[in-house]
C-alpha cells in the first residue's frame, strides 16, 4: 500500500488496540492520521544513527532493516518507550526518481524500535535501492539486491567473506574497501560481530563490562553498530549472517557456559543475546528467537551457481571436551579418546540430516557451507606426536566431521566449499577425507578468513606454510583483512585481501595470495606467486 505526503509517523497503543493491534490494519490508520503530522519527531538526533542493512535474498524478495535509535548508548537508544511507524521507498535507482514500492513499517519498545521489511514480490536478479523516514528525517540509502531465479544459468557471482569484528581492538577498516566494491554482490558474515567482553584496547566497550542482560547486549550492538564502515559495507550490499561464540558467551555450547552456571541461569542471558542478535539484523521476522532458541540456519541459491548453506555451530552442539591427554591414552592417529566420541555433535541432529539432505541432493555448481570453526584438521603440536587445540573447533566433534566427508563421497556432492571465521588467520586447507590420512587426495576445500579487526594490527605478522605434519594446509596469515570469492562455473577463486592497519580511520587492502579450485577437483592451487 503507497503511503504518500505528511502523516503522522507516531501510533499511540490506544489507536493501534482500538483497530484490533494489527500493524497491517494500522497502516491505513496512518493515513488517516496524517492531518495530526508532527513537525518534529518526539526526540533530537539522528533517528537513523545505526544506518540501514538489507540481508537474506531471494529471487523475489529481499529484508530491509533500520533501528531508530538517536542516542544508541543510552537505554533504549534515547527512544521513548512508545510504538512507531517508519515509512519506506523502494526504487529502482538511486536518486529515488523511480520508486516502486512504499509502504509503513512498525517500530516497536518491545524490538528495541528496529525496522524490518520483507519484500517477495521483486524481480530476480535486479538491484535494488531503498531508503527509510521517519518525521522529516530520511535515513542513508541503502543499495541490495535479489538473488537469480533458481533455474538460471548464473556466469558469475562475487562475494566477501567476514568474520570477526572486536570494537576495542581496531576500527573495522576492512569494510571500507568491501563497502566501496561494486561487483561484490553480497557479504557473508561469519561471526562474532560483537564481542561480549569487558575489553579495553584500542576503543572502549560500552558498557566496559562483560554484557548479561537484553539492554546490555542491544547497547553493544548499538555500539558496533556506530562503525563508519560497517554501516557503509551494510549500505552498499545484502548480507548473510551467522553467528559465532561471542553474540553471546565466549566458546559457549549450547547452554552450557565456562565456568558453569546453572542451564537456569545461561538460558535467559542466551535468550537475551539471540534477541538483541535478531534485532539488529536484516533476518525474517519468522525466525525471531522463541526465549533462548532461534533457528538460524537456512539455506540460500544465487541460481544454479552455488547453494549456501549458511550453519549454526553452537546452538546444538555438545560441550567441548578436553583435547589434552597423555601420549599413552592418544588414540593412534593422535587424537584424545573423547573428542572421537561418536555421539558428539556439531550441529544437532536436526540441523545436520537437513544438511546431509542438501548434499546428497543438491543441483548447484558449487556448495558452500557457511559456518564457524575450522574444519579441516590442524596438527598444531610441534613435535613427532599429533596435538589438536582446544576442541572448539572441528577437531573436537571429528565423528560427525567424518560423517559429513563420508556422505560428500558418497553422494558425489558437486564441489563442497568450507567458508569458516573463527581463528582470526587467514588459511587454506585441503580436507583430507579423514582425520588420519592428511596427504590423501581432498574431499573438499576450506577457506578460513581472518577477523575484521580483532587482534588489532599483530606483530610481527607473517605468512608461512604449516609444514610438513600438515600437508594438506596451504597457507596461514595472520593480516586483518576480509576474503573477496570469484564464483563462475569453472572456477572458485578466493582472494585474502589484507588491510595496511585497523589502527587507522581510513587504510587501504592489497591483495595478500589468491587460490583456485576447479570445477570438479576438490583442492586449492595458488594463483600468481
Ligand atoms: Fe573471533
Amino acid at each position: 500500500m503507497g503511503i504518500t505526503g505528511d502523516w503522522d509517523q507516531r501510533i499511540s497503543r490506544r489507536t493501534l488496540l482500538k483497530t484490533g493491534g494489527s500493524f497491517a490494519a494500522s497502516v491505513t490508520v496512518i493515513g488517516a492520521v496524517g492531518t495530526r503530522a508532527f513537525a518534529t519527531p518526539p526526540f533530537t538526533g539522528n533517528p537513523f544513527a545505526l544506518g540501514v542493512a538489507s540481508g537474506d535474498p531471494t529471487p523475489n524478495g529481499v529484508v530491509l532493516w533500520t533501528r531508530l535509535a538517536p542516542e544508541p548508548l543510552l537505554p533504549g537508544g534515547g527512544m521513548k518507550n512508545e510504538f512507531y511507524g517508519v515509512r519506506y521507498e523502494v526504487a529502482e535507482d538511486d536518486g529515488f526518481n523511480n520508486i516502486i514500492r512504499r509502504g509503513a513499517a512498525e517500530a516497536v519498545p518491545e524490538e528495541a524500535h528496529s525496522v524490518r521489511v520483507e519484500l517477495d514480490d521483486l524481480d530476480p536478479a535486479h538491484e535494488y535501492h531503498y531508503r527509510f523516514k521517519f518525521g522529516p528525517e530520511i535515513s542513508p540509502a541503502g543499495r541490495t539486491r535479489t538473488a537469480p531465479a533458481r533455474a538460471d544459468q548464473v556466469g558469475e557471482l562475487v562475494f566477501a567473506f567476514v568474520s570477526c569484528q572486536n570494537f576495542p581492538d581496531g576500527y573495522f577498516t576492512p569494510y571500507e574497501e568491501v563497502a566501496d566494491s561494486e561487483d561484490i554482490h553480497a557479504v557473508v558474515h561469519l561471526g562474532d560481530y560483537i564481542y561480549e567482553g569487558p575489553s579495553q584496547t584500542f576503543r572502549k566497550h560500552e558498557p566496559l563490562r562483560e554484557i548479561f542482560s537484553l539492554e546490555d547486549y542491544r547497547i553493544r550492538h548499538g555500539q558496533y553498530k556506530t562503525d563508519v564502515h560497517l554501516q557503509a559495507a551494510h549500505r552498499a550490499h545484502p548480507w548473510l549472517v551467522t553467528w559465532d561464540d561471542h553474540e553471546f558467551k565466549n566458546n559457549y555450547a549450547d547452554l552450557d557456559l565456562d565456568p558453569d552456571v546453572p542451564p537456569e541461569v545461561a538460558a535467559p542471558r542466551r535468550a537475551a543475546a539471540y534477541r538483541a542478535y535478531w534485532e539488529h539484523m536484516p533476518l525474517r521476522r519468522a525466525r525471531k528467537p522463541q526465549g533462548a532458541s532461534f533457528q538460524l540456519y537456512r539455506r540460500f541459491h544465487w541460481g544454479d551457481l552455488v547453494t549456501f548453506n549458511v550453519l549454526d555451530g553452537r546452538q546444538y552442539r555438545s560441550d567441548q571436551v578436553a583435547p589434552v591427554c597423555t601420549p599413552a591414552q592418544r588414540t593412534p592417529s593422535g587424537y584424545c579418546p573423547g573428542v572421537l566420541a561418536a555421539d558428539r555433535t556439531m550441529l544437532g541432529a536436526e540441523q545436520r540430516d537437513w544438511l546431509l539432505e542438501e548434499l546428497a541432493t543438491t543441483t548447484a555448481r558449487w556448495n558452500v557451507l557457511a559456518q564457524q570453526t575450522a574444519f579441516a584438521p590442524f596438527d598444531n603440536d610441534p613435535g613427532p606426536l599429533r596435538g589438536f587445540g582446544t576442541g572448539d573447533n572441528w577437531d573436537g566433534y571429528v565423528a560427525e566431521r567424518q560423517i559429513l566427508l563420508d556422505w560428500m563421497v558418497q553422494k558425489r556432492t558437486p564441489n563442497p566449499i568450507v567458508i569458516t571465521g573463527d581463528s582470526h588467520n587467514n588459511w587454506v586447507r585441503n580436507v583430507p577425507p579423514d582425520h588420519v590420512n592428511f596427504d590423501a587426495a581432498p574431499v573438499a576445500t576450506e577457506f578460513m578468513g581472518t577477523s575484521i579487526s580483532t587482534g588489532g594490527d599483530e606483530t610481527p605478522r607473517f605468512t608461512r606454510v604449516p609444514g610438513a605434519q600438515n600437508p594438506h594446509i596451504l597457507m596461514r596469515n595472520n593480516d586483518r583483512g576480509y576474503v573477496r570469492c570469484t564464483l563462475t562455473p569453472d572456477t572458485w577463486t578466493s582472494e585474502f585481501r589484507k588491510v595496511e592497519t585497523v589502527l587507522q580511520p581510513s587504510a587501504p587492502c592489497s591483495s595478500l595470495a589468491t587460490f583456485a579450485v576447479t570445477n570438479g577437483s576438490a583442492g586449492a592451487q595458488r594463483v600468481g606467486v
